[in-house]
């Protein structure tokens, strides 16, 4: 069995599990730990070294994939919304191959969730547009036309009425600060995902992030043109992502 590991860094949590590569699924136990306050680089490879070293997976040939919230181009972070200034336009890829000490590929968070629903769940074989949009901490979006990434869309920072980023109102952390009920947050979603649908008119939506396992609390409530549906991997979508890109 082909087999990678995948490490998803999010807002409040770091994640990391073995993929088994054929079928898209978890083949290990996923290990969390919070993500350090700050989530400066220094503190955030750390983490990693330490969930890694919790995964205690002996064959360091394994693939390394990292999945990270930010614009990642060619190994470097150019964003930092949630996370330690710190990441603008740093060289994450390299930072990380060096402290762990082996070879890694470096990925957005979103876009990682995407290629595994394209790959293996809710969107494998949709022709046309899908757009995945993770709810967390920020609002995370990936573009897969038949199933090809469009790497580093940033539906989450759409500016939006007085907010400079549409993710500051409609995120789950949103939700969460502003104790929000579903259909108080559904209507925030409404206003997001029509606006997203009428600028792109794709195909699909897919939504992953935390949240995606209470799909059936909001979802319903959305009206839209496009069909709507959780991500079949829900919160394992980044893990498995980022080790199918690793493995690439
Ligand atoms: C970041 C994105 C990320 C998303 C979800 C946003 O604030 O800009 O790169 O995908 O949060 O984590």
């Amino acid at each position: 069995m082909a087999k990678a590991i995948g490490v998803d860094i999010g807002g409040t949590g770091i994640k990391a599990g073995l993929v088994d590569l054929s079928h898209g699924t978890m083949a290990s136990d996923r290990v969390r730990v919070p993500t350090p306050e700050g989530a400066s680089p220094q503190d955030v490879l750390k983490a990693v070294q330490s969930v890694l070293k919790t995964l205690d997976i002996e064959d360091s040939s394994l693939p390394l994939g990292v999945a990270f919230p930010a614009i990642v181009k060619r190994g470097k972070t150019m964003s930092a919304a949630n996370v330690s200034k710190e990441w603008l336009d740093f060289d994450a890829e390299r930072f990380f191959r060096d402290g762990l000490n082996r070879n890694i590929v470096f990925v957005n968070d979103a876009d990682a969730a995407g290629v595994a629903e394209a790959r293996h769940g809710a969107a494998r074989d949709v022709q046309g547009l899908t757009i995945l949009t993770t709810l967390g901490t920020g609002i995370g979006s990936a573009f897969l036309y038949n199933g090809v990434l469009v790497p580093n869309s940033e539906l989450g920072h759409l500016n939006f009425r007085e907010f400079d980023s549409v993710e500051k109102w409609a995120a789950t952390s949103a939700r969460e600060r502003e104790n929000l009920t579903w259909a108080e947050w559904a209507e925030r979603l409404q206003a997001f995902y029509t606006h997203v649908e009428f600028l792109f008119s794709p195909d699909l939506f897919v939504v992953g992030g935390g949240v995606s396992k209470n799909a059936d609390d909001f979802l319903p409530l959305l009206e839209l043109n496009t069909p709507i549906i959780p991500a079949i991997h829900r919160n394992n979508s980044g893990i498995i992502g980022a080790a199918s890109l690793a493995a690439d």
